[in-house]
């Protein structure tokens, strides 16, 4: 069957359910057809309307359908419903091929490539609006949003819901997580039938029988809502918008965009982690020379605070004390670390703070922390402090100090701050354009203007941004560098006292749904196994090691106590080794929720690193080191579970051994229940 065909039959659908089309397909109805395919004609868009001019889109790859016809459209709460009756009224296409060069990332050069199809939408009736349905169709994924240009019976819009649909034509096992709960992005991951999913956050992955790997997220979320996805019936999702804090989900003046909506269609999980659609999708960089964004390692008064040693609040238990941080500051001063972030400095945490900020300064640091002379003392030993500014969810509260605070850290040398927005779904608070404070949700349409106005603001003073309880990763790390990282799903923080703790399979989940929109601040290497959480931490030593090359960001903490660290010197030398900015990066094999083995290339050097985790099984990967400079020899430093390492009985049995390797040898990576490998190669 030509891919012709193909489409001729998936347009057909739109009027029937598979079923019927299966047993008996009557002769097609004579409607246009708006298609396009991808460079290397692996996958394919078509677009039409249906008989009472509902619009549709189909994607098949290889000729074989992979989102059946799915609807487009949405529903206004100030105006008729805009999704019947529209014809198309005309079509373009384009072709655009560019590399680009990421300033920091997981690889240095990008290729964006792809085919562009941009479908006009006229109402045939009453009003006669119109718009446009752009898809960008790469090999690897296809991209699409609705574009509105200005018109004289569409002006400001307030958009209820999207009505758009992802049915997946074929059955398929999704992970997940649930939305609209009071824990925002902290869930764990659900693994069932796409039939068994509920109200789920993007990214979603699923698996198809044969192995194709379709993961559903969006791109370039600027001024609109977050979507997650409602399932509508059997494998049909919809997108559901954040709601807003007035009327409906979204206001908005024409002309413009929604974000894209993105499929990433491959066909090995591996293939998902290194596509680079969303980034692709994100407009370039906007912040012109951003060379004082650098990429870095931080220790931390963090994770003293999340075992219940030292308080955020000041008290005979203040963690952010001059002594406590300049033993940090020497710490990494003496490893080879970048940076030290300081949580509990300023005045506000002594309330109760969770969920409400208003008490938060921002400007004033409690009396146990001179500010001033930690920033020079870390200057003075080429570290940086890293800010902190918990807001407990009152954006609005924090974009009144906004300037100030920033001014203060710029004036101070500390050019990156992690921000948190700890308050339960729904109960953020931000200022409307009515001037009034209103409850927000955390991925509504206020809250990403709010989180780009800090990241804006901060970019003026050279500072970069990590957000804790964040809205979610759409790739505008590309248009903006300095938004380094965030959190977004449960960090390493539940393994100090989740109720459940992350469980072994927890990493191996993120790398295939989470990660896909974008770096995490995880947080790992904790030595330290034992903690407030019923099962401590369930990995080994070795994996939280590989942790490091497996979970991609720009930032990353050596978590755990300083004391853990200075007793362990030998596996801390791959946590001042490993680098966090690469040349290059790929997955040599890996399963949703199972395993993954990644290799990535120092930006800095020839050498080479390897993480590979499992979930609660033991197991045996092979792994090819043809990656590596042909004709070249490497010491391979591994760090490997040892013979009765196991998450729950052995987790700090670690072998640290050195070999010489070429690219034409073959690894066997024996990991551990719960367990890791991580290798260092370095060129002879
Ligand atoms: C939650 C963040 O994820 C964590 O890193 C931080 O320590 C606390 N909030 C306090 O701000
Ligand atoms: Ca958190």
């Amino acid at each position: 069957m030509t891919l012709r065909h193909v489409f001729a039959a998936t347009v057909l659908l739109t009027t029937m359910t598979l079923s019927t089309f299966a047993l008996a397909a009557p002769p097609a109805p004579e409607l246009p057809v708006a298609r396009i395919a991808s460079p290397g004609d692996v996958l394919a868009v078509a677009v039409t309307t249906d008989k009472d001019g509902r619009p549709s889109y189909a994607v098949s790859r290889l000729g074989k359908p992979v989102i059946a016809p799915s609807r487009l459209g949405f529903i206004f709460i100030d105006a008729p419903k805009f999704e019947r009756h529209f014809a198309i009224s005309g079509q373009k296409t384009r072709t655009f091929d560019e590399t680009w060069e990421q300033p920091w990332g997981e690889r240095r050069s990008i290729r964006n490539h792809y085919n562009e199809l941009r479908v006009t939408l006229a109402e045939t009736k009453a009003l006669k609006r119109r718009y446009d349905v752009v898809f960008r169709v790469y090999d690897d994924g296809v991209g699409f949003r609705y574009e509105f240009p200005d018109q004289p019976t569409l002006k400001e819009v307030k958009i209820g819901q999207e009505l758009t649909e992802f049915t997946i034509a074929e059955p398929a096992t999704a992970w997940w997580i649930p939305a609209g709960l009071w824990n925002r992005e902290e869930y764990l991951y659900h693994r069932t039938p796409a039939e068994e999913v509920g109200d789920a956050q993007t990214p979603i992955t699923l698996r198809t029988g044969n192995g194709l790997h379709v993961s559903i997220h969006e791109a370039e979320l600027v001024d609109y809502a977050g979507m997650n996805l409602s399932r509508v019936e059997n494998r049909t999702f919809r997108a559901l918008l954040t709601p807003g804090i007035g009327d409906g989900s979204v206001v908005r003046t024409a002309p413009f965009n929604t974000p894209w909506r993105t499929l990433q269609i491959v066909d090995s999980a591996g293939d998902l982690v290194t596509s680079s659609l969303i980034l692709n999708l994100n407009e370039p960089n906007k912040l012109g020379d951003v060379s004082w964004v650098k990429p870095m390692k931080y220790v931390g008064v963090w994770w003293e605070m999340h075992l219940d040693k030292k308080t955020w609040e000041s008290g005979p238990r203040h963690g952010a004390t001059n002594e406590n941080v300049m033993r940090h500051i020497d710490f990494a001063a003496k490893h080879g670390l970048g940076g030290v972030l300081v949580e509990g400095w300023n005045v506000g945490w002594n309330a109760d703070w969770f969920g409400n900020g208003e008490d938060f300064s921002f400007t004033q640091p409690y009396p146990d922390f001179d500010i001033e002379k930690l920033a020079a003392y870390a200057k003075s030993k080429n570290v940086r402090l890293i800010g902190h500014h918990e807001t407990s969810g009152n954006a609005a509260h924090y974009e009144k100090q906004l300037g100030a605070a920033f001014d203060l850290y710029q004036r101070l040398g500390i050019d990156a701050v992690k921000t948190g927005y700890v308050a339960d779904a729904g109960q953020a608070k931000v200022t409307g354009l009515d001037g009034k404070l209103h409850y927000a949700w955390h991925e509504g349409q206020d809250m990403a203007r709010h989180h780009l106005k800090v990241v804006t603001e901060a970019a003026k003073r050279h500072i970069a941004v990590n957000p804790h309880e964040p809205i979610k990763d759409t790739g505008l790390r590309r248009t903006y560098p300095n938004w380094v990282s965030r959190e977004g799903a449960r960090g390493m923080e539940f393994s100090a006292w989740g109720e459940p703790g992350n469980p072994p399979e927890h990493e191996a989940n993120l790398v295939f749904t989470r990660l896909l929109a974008g770096p995490m601040d995880y947080t790992p290497g904790i030595f330290g196994m034992k903690t407030r959480a019923p099962d401590g931490v369930a990995t080994t030593w070795a994996k939280q090691l590989a942790l490091y090359v497996v979970i991609y960001s720009p930032l990353q903490m050596a978590a755990d106590l300083l004391d853990n660290y200075e007793a362990n010197p030998k596996p801390f030398k791959f946590i001042e080794d490993v680098p966090v900015d690469w040349e290059d990066t790929r997955v040599l094999n890996g399963e949703v929720g199972d395993y993954v083995t990644i290799v990535r290339k120092d930006r800095h050097s020839e050498n080479w690193y390897l993480g590979a985790v499992s979930d609660e099984e033991g197991r045996e990967l092979s792994a090819s080191l043809s990656f590596l400079d042909p004709g070249r020899r490497y010491t391979a430093q591994i760090y490997r579970d040892g013979e009765h390492a196991d998450w729950k009985r052995a987790p700090q049995d670690i072998v640290i051994e050195e070999r010489s390797v070429t690219s034409a040898d073959t690894l066997t990576l024996k990991l551990a229940p719960g367990g890791g490998q991580a290798i260092r190669f370095v060129a002879q």
